[in-house]
């Protein structure tokens, strides 16, 4: 069993309402257990553990498969849980108590509902019904406008540390009957718990969507709550081919770059660290943001500094980024048009543009890589960071959506492709050009003057 002592898995299946599921009956709550009871017993190394579709025995669920001894366990609640973790893990001992042997009965019970659910695909099939993921996907709008709704209102914050939809409902100044709806809404996402009518964060909003907790994306989930309302004119920018709006309200600026920071936080050391950074001192960030770039490429390399151009809007929240980072006296920020903006002195180690080429047409981006290509010093790299689509730009999955994101959100921005890049790398003067790739939708253009 290296490098595991034991493997289990959880069956976290979803099924239609009303059709009996492990989900239904709890099992992402033991699954959460498991983990939990995992870390304080210390086991956490030794085992792993994987959430599976259906086993099969759908009326017995929750169920969990522990290997190498091929137990299973059914009907299961967290409260379980802590006994299999000391007994069966720690102790080598099966909980007979929750234990169901396989026999003759399991066996025509699974094969009874494969044939069942096999039955059922080809019944909807000959009815010429959509099946359940296309319509899934198409009604896909639906949980995802729910949970804006909340961070709107600041639902998750409201319930804190739990209570009824009518207190809740007062501290968002919203109806209680419609409250309590999202509020349940809210439960069946698996964000918040319901017990006795009191609501309670589960512990993923806790962490992330109340506001204020250290990890809280609130802001700049904001942002895509912004990004909800320019997609809806989605069908009228195919018509005309460009954003039928693009006036930003009050708040934009504030969840735009905090959006662009937290999207920075898992990527920007990665980056640094694929541009193989190599005694270079000066570097110039175009269109900068939060500053979450430059601030990891000087942490990475001792002698680098770097200079900001953004938008005077902009360079408030940028430099209260550098403050905090303590990095005042290595990077510095100027307010101006990186398309016009003089890009002096010339002579730079580094030019990086992260997220900038997709908010510009094709000719835009020829001219703004002359202009880089220009302020390097000679052997001067620039890194444009991206997401880089492939040659038929049909893939990856979520560069094809960000190029929509742009024509909603912008004038003639697009995703564009490797080709792309490349062609006018070249056109630019830049002796040598690659694609690093690194994790996530991402992908970075390393080009040499
Ligand atoms: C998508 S954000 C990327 C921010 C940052 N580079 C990052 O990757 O997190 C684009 C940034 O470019 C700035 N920007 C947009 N157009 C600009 C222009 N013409 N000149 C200078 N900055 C611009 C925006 O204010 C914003 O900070
Ligand atoms: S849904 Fe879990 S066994 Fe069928």
């Amino acid at each position: 069993m290296e490098p595991f002592r034991h493997h289990i898995f959880v069956c976290t299946q979803e099924k239609a309402e009303g059709v009996p599921c492990c989900s239904a009956a709890g099992s992402f709550q033991v699954l959460n257990a498991l983990h939990r009871e995992l870390g304080s017993q210390g086991l956490a190394d030794d085992v792993q553990v994987s959430s599976c579709g259906c086993l099969g025995i759908c009326d017995s669920g929750p169920v969990m498969i522990v290997y190498p001894e091929g137990t299973w366990y059914t009907k299961l609640t967290p409260n379980d849980v802590p006994e299999i973790v000391s007994s069966h893990l720690k102790a080598g001992k099966k909980v007979i108590r929750l234990e169901r042997i396989p026999d003759a009965d399991m066996k025509s019970e699974v094969l009874d509902h494969r044939n069942k659910y096999l039955a059922m695909l080809k019944g909807k099939d000959a009815a010429g019904v959509l099946p359940d993921d296309l319509n899934d996907m198409i009604r896909g709008f639906m949980p995802s406008r729910a949970i804006l709704t909340a961070l709107e209102l600041d639902v998750f914050t409201a319930v804190g540390k739990g209570g009824t939809a009518q207190q809740i409902a007062a501290k968002i100044q919203a109806a209680v009957r419609a409250t309590e709806m999202l509020l349940n809404v809210l439960v069946s996402l698996k964000l918040l718990e319901k017990h006795d009518g009191i609501y309670t964060n589960a512990p993923t909003a806790a962490r992330f969507l109340v506001e204020g907790s250290p990890d809280s994306a609130r802001a700049a989930q904001l942002h895509t709550a912004n990004l909800w309302r320019r997609w809806s004119k989605l069908t009228d920018a195919v018509r005309t081919g460009t954003a039928v709006e693009s006036g930003h309200d009050n708040g934009w600026v504030n969840s735009f770059i905090a959006a662009m920071d937290h999207g920075a936080r898992g990527r920007a050391r990665a980056v640094a660290q694929a541009v193989e950074l190599n005694g270079e001192r000066r570097m110039l960030d175009l269109g900068g943001g939060s500053g979450a770039y430059s601030i990891a490429f000087v942490k990475a390399a001792t002698a680098l500094h770097s200079e900001i151009v953004d938008m005077p809007e902009v360079l408030p929240i940028t430099q209260e980024h550098i403050r905090q980072a303590g990095l005042g006296d290595r990077i510095s920020t100027r307010a101006g048009d990186m398309l016009s903006v003089p890009l002096e002195p010339a002579g730079y180690d580094l030019v990086l543009l992260s997220a900038i080429c997709h908010m510009f047409s094709p000719e835009e981006n020829r001219q703004l890589l002359d202009r880089a290509y220009a302020a390097l010093a000679p052997h001067g790299r620039l890194v444009i960071s991206d997401f880089i689509l492939d040659a038929d730009k049909t893939s990856p999955r979520f560069g094809t959506l960000f190029a929509l994101n742009m024509l909603v959100g912008t004038r003639a921005g697009a995703s564009y492709s490797e080709p792309e890049y490349e062609q006018w790398l070249k056109a630019a003067g830049f002796a040598a050009s690659k694609r690093v790739r690194i994790p996530g939708p991402v992908n970075l253009m390393i080009a040499t003057k």
